[in-house]
């Protein structure tokens, strides 16, 4: 009822969306990964959808529901992320990054179990880094025609502000979206803080799809 009455600002637009962690293998069994629970991408798809928009959500491993309307891509690792993402935005007029991508994952992974030997020995790790889905897309010749609108989030752990507006000039994004601590992985609410070429503005403390609402009308503005 409340999403009927809103103005359908993003018709016509389609929105393609990562959220939540990668999983990177370490062998069958066990791997690394990232905090996230994925709640700020869905409710990002949600509040698109309720804006009008077509929305593609290519999500890592995570339990939540699939928003109404939301056309849904379920992918592990941050190579399986940057396969499906990239022909989605082919197509897309806006791409919104909030996945945990891993930034490293095992050079190789073992085809069986890695078992212990019993002499206390551990295995030693080789990492090689990912693919940078954001920067990828963002580089992309439909980005820098200006008819894909990319959006990165920003996890940092302190000088948010600073640390967020050089991210956004290094992935070359017009709009990056910093969590305003302290930690809010899982949590149901947040505040954000958008930092663009004119500078940083916080949006209070409110619920995830709050927030993802007034995300959305502050992209439409943009477009
Ligand atoms: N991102 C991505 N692919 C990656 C890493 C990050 O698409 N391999 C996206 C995230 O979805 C987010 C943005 O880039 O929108 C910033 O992610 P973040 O981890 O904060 O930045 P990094 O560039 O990975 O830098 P660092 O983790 O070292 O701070
Ligand atoms: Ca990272």
């Amino acid at each position: 009822i409340v999403a009927f009455f809103q103005p359908k600002r993003l018709a016509g637009k389609r929105v393609l969306v990562t959220a939540g962690p990668t999983f990177e293998a370490i062998d069958p069994v066990r791997g690394i990964t990232n905090l996230s629970s994925g709640k700020m991408g869905f409710a990002i798809a949600r509040a698109a959808r309720e804006a009008g928009a077509n929305v593609t959500l290519v999500a890592g491993p995570v339990s939540l529901a699939t928003p109404r309307g939301v056309t849904r891509i379920d992918v592990r690792s941050a190579q399986d992320m940057l396969q499906a993402t990239v022909p989605a935005a082919q197509s897309a007029d806006i791409f919104i990054a909030t996945a945990a991508v891993a930034d490293w994952r095992p050079s190789s992974a073992s085809d069986q179990k890695i078992k212990k030997d019993g002499s206390g020995k551990t295995p030693q790790l080789e990492f090689t880094e990912n693919p940078d889905i954001l920067a990828t897309l963002a580089k992309s010749a439909r980005a820098e025609s200006g008819a894909l609108f990319c959006v990165g989030f920003a996890a940092e752990s302190h000088d948010l502000e600073s640390n967020a507006q050089a991210k956004r000039v290094r992935k070359g994004v017009p709009l990056l979206v910093g969590n305003i601590g302290p930690a809010t992985f899982g949590a149901d609410d947040n505040a954000l803080l958008l930092v663009d070429a004119k500078g940083t503005r916080e949006v209070p403390r409110a619920s995830k799809l709050e927030l993802a609402r007034r995300l959305v009308a502050e992209i439409a503005d943009r477009l």
